[in-house]
């Protein structure tokens, strides 16, 4: 077996042992790929990581964006109660439209709402009409905007709240202090907020499995 594929076979024992897709989960996958989107969802033990930090939280209220066919969003959408909120935005109209569609055959559809448009003309909107503020914030969109989607985490959220990113090592090309490609640079300037601000704590860890090499930052609201 390849390295590669020992990850693969790895992470296939964990999510059949710790987080089985159910029909839900399984179908938005499904739809996902028959329409035509790309197959980079969270894997299922990330999902159900995003839940168990969700459920850490005692989260209420969580923003995603980034929403693609609402598969991260059913496994965090899960975690909370039914009075709960979920906010999920995303760039692509036909992104939304599935995963609208898998949130409403998930049961999802009371909590969780997909909200169409750039992330950061969404934000502003949202912003106006003074939400709660949000428990969780994962971030998982176009990476070149990164730093500020941790900004605007920053306002939405309160003291306590946790803010999540994805994809932060991609083949360990984060590395790459000359880099010019919008997704290393964002990912980079993310990270030097989150180690500089005042309001913030945060650490990163590496993955490997079925999406490969790569990782997660985390960084938790202070006061
Ligand atoms: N969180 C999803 C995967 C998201 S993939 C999951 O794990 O299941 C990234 C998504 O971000 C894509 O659907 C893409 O269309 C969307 N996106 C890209 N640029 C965006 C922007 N400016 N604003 C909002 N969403 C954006
Ligand atoms: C890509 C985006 C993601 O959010 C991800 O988790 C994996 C890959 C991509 O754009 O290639
Ligand atoms: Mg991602």
């Amino acid at each position: 077996m390849s390295q590669s594929e020992s990850w693969e076979a790895v992470d296939a024992y964990f999510a059949a042992q710790l987080a089985p897709d159910d029909e839900a989960l399984l179908a938005a996958l499904r739809d996902s790929e028959a329409e035509g989107l790309p197959p980079i969802a969270v894997s299922a033990p990330q999902g159900k990581l995003l839940q168990l930090l969700a459920q850490v939280q005692g989260a209420r209220t969580i923003l995603e964006i980034g929403t693609l066919g609402g598969y991260s969003t059913i496994w965090m959408a899960r975690a909370l109660p039914e009075d709960g909120r979920l906010v999920s935005l995303e760039y692509d109209p036909h992104h939304a439209e599935v995963a609208t569609r898998n949130l409403a055959r998930a049961g999802l559809d009371k909590i969780a709402e997909v909200r169409v448009g750039a992330a950061l003309d969404s934000l502003p909107l949202l912003a106006d009409e003074n939400p709660p503020p949000f428990d969780l914030v994962f971030i998982d969109a176009d990476k070149g905007n990164n730093p500020h989607y941790v900004e605007w985490a920053l306002r939405l959220t309160r003291a306590g709240s946790l803010i999540v990113l994805d994809n932060v090592v991609r083949g360990g090309r984060v590395l790459d202090a000359g880099s010019t490609a919008s997704d290393v640079l964002g990912t980079r300037a993310a990270l030097d907020l989150i180690a500089s601000h005042p309001r913030l704590s945060g650490t990163a860890v590496q993955t490997v499995g079925s999406k490969g090499w790569d990782g997660f930052a985390l960084a938790r609201v202070l006061a």
